[in-house]
């Protein structure tokens, strides 16, 4: 088949470096009257409309909007397929809303066919709100992490998911064995790892949920297959922090849990760590592990306060998670809303342009994916997202009164979610459109 150009005409903006490394003014580029030009799949021109009009044949197809920003599609570096139902549960912290909401739910996914209706609606989510990579948590079962990257293979996402492994302290019927975890884990990398734009992550829940013998399987399937993921949760909660301690008194710490069995490694990605100590920072730096920052399940669970500067002062990579369903949205608008309170909380200021960073490229590092997504430059897979800046009347009437861009990247920030999600672009497709189905 003949490759097929495309163009699309808005104001574009996109982040192209971290703040802190090179200042406000050179973290990003933005084009008022902006063209990316898009072939196969993948960017082939990104720049001022005048300048990159003169150049495009005729016969290419424009697609112009009005009042919209074009940025690159939004990363969630955590978040849990399994949870879609009972996301907004009422009432409970973390070790007790595991209990009582999310076990009894994940073990309804032994059924395929309740596990593939809630992928459907998962990744019409995700569309629906301009997220186009996410890390993903399945369930113990296999083949609830089968139909999720056979669903994400039918739409050409760029998706990490794993099996979970928990093998104590757990229902008997969401638990496997430190034998089958391994045989399950590695029949799906074997099937799923690297085929197409998707990933596989090794997925132990948590260090209480996995005996000794368990995490030692996890870090030999590592050692194994060394560029796959390593994907699970760390220091969320203060209670989980003392369970860990008792259950592994002879370790150092809850990091320390892990790294003694090999899990922590460049493409490891550990959920919260809102209760680090300097160590664990600075051990979390050596190893070139990512941690996945979630404000709207961090309050919601009362889990406590991200300390990003403390992490960022260690050079620890960060990416914005929602962790839905203990989270409370799947939009990263939402996720930048929350993720500023809490900042305000420790008298610190998060500027939009950095939330914004941390929602794309500052994600796609932490995934070690910058080389393929995370922004909107030339060689990159075109995974944009067209925001709407006057979705609402409010947003209409605050839009005007803002004066300068960051002012106005901030508004859509507080204001934002889906709504203000016009169209969402996969490979160069369109995903998603405003007032289509499954709108
Ligand atoms: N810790 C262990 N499992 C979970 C989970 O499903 N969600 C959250 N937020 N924390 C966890
Ligand atoms: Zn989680």
């Amino acid at each position: 088949m003949a490759s097929q150009r495309k163009a699309y005409r808005a104001s574009i903006l996109h982040c192209i470096a971290d703040p802190k490394d090179v200042g406000l003014d050179n973290c990003y580029e933005f084009f008022e009257d902006g063209l990316i030009v898009i072939e196969d799949g993948y960017i082939v021109d990104i720049g001022e409309s005048n300048k990159l009009m003169k150049m495009l044949s005729t016969r290419i197809p424009i697609q112009e909007y009005e009042n919209k920003l074009i940025t690159s599609g939004f990363i969630d570096t955590h978040i849990h397929y399994p949870q879609i139902g009972i996301i907004a549960s009422y009432g409970e912290q973390l070790l007790d809303w595991l209990e009582n909401y999310t076990f009894p739910e994940e073990m309804r996914f032994s059924d395929p066919q309740y596990a593939r209706d809630k992928a459907n609606l998962f990744f019409q989510q995700l569309m629906n709100n301009g997220t186009t990579t996410a890390l993903v948590f399945g369930t113990i079962h296999k083949q609830s992490v089968d139909i999720f990257f056979e669903e994400a293979h039918k739409r050409r996402l760029r998706m990490i998911a794993g099996k979970v492994l928990m093998d104590q302290n757990a229902p008997p019927e969401l638990t496997d064995t430190p034998e089958s975890a391994y045989q399950d884990s590695k029949a799906l990398i074997e099937k799923w790892h690297n085929k197409d734009r998707l990933l596989y992550a090794v997925t132990p829940r948590f260090a209480p949920t996995s005996s000794p013998q368990q995490l030692k399987m996890a870090g030999k399937l590592l050692k194994e297959f060394p560029d796959v993921y390593m994907h699970t949760h760390l220091s969320e909660n203060l209670k989980e922090i003392d369970w860990v301690k008792a259950l592994f008194p002879e370790r150092a710490g809850y990091l320390d849990v892990y790294d003694h069995y090999g899990l922590l490694h460049k493409r490891s990605v550990f959920a919260h760590g809102v209760h680090l100590s300097e160590h664990e920072c600075q051990r979390l730096a050596q190893t070139h592990s990512s941690v996945a920052f979630c404000p709207t399940s961090n309050l919601f669970l009362g889990s406590g306060l991200f300390n990003l500067s403390k992490l960022e002062s260690h050079q620890v990579r960060v990416g914005m998670g929602t962790d839905v369903g203990a989270g409370t949205s799947f939009s990263l608008l939402q996720t930048m809303n929350e993720a500023y309170k809490i900042m305000q909380l420790q008298q610190e200021k998060l500027h939009p342009l950095k939330s914004l960073y941390l929602a794309t490229l500052g994600g796609a590092k932490a995934l070690h994916l910058e080389d393929k997504i995370g922004n909107l430059k030339v060689g990159k897979e075109a995974d944009f997202v067209v925001l709407d800046l006057h979705a609402t009347s409010l947003f209409t009437m605050r839009m005007k009164q803002a004066k300068t861009l960051e002012e106005r990247l901030f508004v859509l920030m507080m204001l934002g979610d889906e709504r203000n999600i016009h169209q969402t672009y996969i490979m160069g497709e369109k995903a998603f459109q405003t007032g289509s189905i499954g709108d």
